[in-house]
């Protein structure tokens, strides 16, 4: 069985997760379902980033101890994922005692190896983002250039540690370019590039006096820095060192925003070449969700219209299915995304309610009313199974391709079709039982490859439409179905959903 190892980043939580976060924790579930659905084994890892000096901050705001605001964001964060029907197999937390033994075996293994060394550091920092800028970037104003942030900088003058990066810049070039489909999409793998032959400066690898994160194991004064504490996790997740999965880590496709992908396709490479280990096999940056005036939602600066925790706490799971159908069914992977309630209302209307809703609603009420809740398999249906197959092999095409909503597209296409068939057959006016049944038969066997094609995106509908035929899988090896109930998966809504 063919082993596949999806992450998400561990995010920080300095606050509540909004839809830019369920994005991409949304994509990485509809790959680790789609894999599931191949028998693939997979392991799904997702998690919080607790050892940030904003969370430290945050915790301070609320008048909590760190301790308890983590352990309190870090339930919230699962009760949303839970409601979101996100199925990881892991939930980290940068806390967590293994993953401390693990950070820290890590940098002691880098320093041992001789890429971390001890230097003087001057230049400015900005504690917000935990982030040392190069004087380039720096403008007149010594303000974060980071556009969400825009906090003063300040100057900052230490002794450090620093990791060797500056080592690793020809291998990195070696590898992208040997490996030019590491990094998606395009335009980042060429971002990457170009940024890494501009040359790798060494990176500060350690904070001094900062009291809340894990302790430079051989210089109590100093915590590891925040990012490698980080990147650390995703192979903490997978039990490294003592009981690493390896199988995992052979095939670990990492997604992410675009805003994080060089500490992804730059900094972790270099970290797990020191370490020996194989680099990733995918990095995948998705753009970002934005507000009707271009801005990045963000916990910052706001945007987030749907209100993700109030939306998913307040409304019944098919409302929730509906959003993450329209995370992965708008614009396309890759690029920005606007979001709008006006375009998650059309999208539901038009695709789940009118398309899939009415065609399974129509095929199963007939059979429950014309054929006593039967249909049984009694002619040949390879003329309708080749089409559905030609849309199903696309499907996976372009799901392998991260095009999540052309991949969609093609099960609305299924529909389109089963639905076209209803019309030119009119079901309700066939007397003849045998005609009958053998019409409906079809159309079942395309609900049931509808219901296996959407269950990555949409899990709780996929099983609510097998539910109501009486099967308990996917299998479309079918030969006899019984309609067990009905039920409208998506009713129609008629304004902007609000919660
Ligand atoms: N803790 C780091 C990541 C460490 S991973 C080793 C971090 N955390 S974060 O809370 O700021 O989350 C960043 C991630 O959230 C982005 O990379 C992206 O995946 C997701 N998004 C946050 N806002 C987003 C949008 N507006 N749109 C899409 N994704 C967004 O960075």
């Amino acid at each position: 069985m063919r082993a596949i190892y999806i992450t998400t980043p561990i995010y920080y939580p300095n606050s509540d997760p909004h839809i830019g976060t369920a994005y991409t924790t949304c994509i990485a579930d509809f790959l680790s379902r789609y894999y599931k659905m191949k028998n693939y084994d997979v392991f799904f890892l997702t998690g919080n980033d607790e050892n940030s000096v904003k969370v430290e901050e945050a915790a301070r705001k609320a008048n909590k101890e760190t301790k308890e605001y983590v352990d309190q964001m870090a339930i919230l964060f699962k009760d949303i994922w839970n409601k979101l029907h996100i199925e990881y197999d892991k939930f980290i937390r940068t806390t967590d005692e293994e993953h401390v033994r693990t950070a820290t075996y890590v940098f002691q293994k880098l320093f041992e190896e001789g890429y971390i060394y001890k230097s003087f550091y001057e230049g400015w920092y900005c504690k917000n983002c935990e982030t040392f800028w190069p004087k380039s970037k720096v403008g007149e104003d010594k303000k974060c250039p980071n556009v969400e942030c825009q906090r003063e900088l300040e100057w900052l003058k230490e002794d450090n540690y620093f990791f060797k990066l500056s080592a690793f810049q020809d291998r990195l070039i070696e590898f992208y370019e040997n490996n030019p489909d590491v990094i998606f999409p395009k335009s980042r793998y060429n971002e990457v590039l170009s940024f890494i032959k501009m040359g790798l400066q060494d990176i500060s690898v350690s904070r001094k006096n900062v009291e809340w994160g894990i302790k430079v194991p051989f210089d109590k004064e100093y915590t590891i820095y925040v990012w490698i504490d980080a990147l650390t996790n995703y192979i903490t997740g997978i039990g490294y060192p003592d009981n690493f999965k390896a199988h995992y880590w052979e095939n670990v496709h990492h997604i992410m925003g675009k805003d994080i992908i060089r500490f992804h396709a730059v900094i972790w490479p270099s970290i797990l070449m020191a370490l020996k280990l194989p680099l990733p096999k995918k990095i995948i940056a998705h753009g970002w969700l934005i507000t009707a005036g271009k801005e990045k939602i963000s916990k910052s600066k706001g945007g987030d219209i749907f209100n993700l925790k109030d939306f998913v706490f307040n409304n019944p799971p098919h409302l929730i299915m509906a959003l993450r159908y329209y995370l992965l069914r708008e614009g396309s992977f890759g690029e920005d995304i606007p979001v709008s309630l006006e375009r998650f209302t059309q999208i539901y209307n038009s695709e789940l309610a009118n398309n899939f809703g009415n065609l399974v609603s129509r095929v199963l009420a007939i059979i429950q009313k014309n054929l006593d809740g039967q249909v049984y398999k009694q002619t040949d249906i390879s003329s309708l199974a080749n089409i559905i197959d030609s849309f199903t092999s696309k499907y996976y095409n372009y799901v392998e391709n991260y095009e999540f909503s052309k991949a969609l597209e093609m099960v609305v296409e299924i529909a389109n079709i089963l639905n076209k068939k209803i019309e030119e057959n009119k079901p309700w006016e066939i007397n003849d039982r045998e005609k009958l049944n053998n019409l409906m038969f079809e159309l079942i066997f395309g609900i049931v490859n509808i219901a296996k094609l959407l269950y990555p995106a949409l899990p709780y509908t996929s099983k609510k439409i097998l539910e109501q035929i009486g099967l308990s899988s996917f299998d479309t090896n079918i030969e006899k179905v019984e309609i067990k109930y009905r039920e409208a998966l998506f009713p129609t809504i008629k304004n902007i959903v609000k919660t």
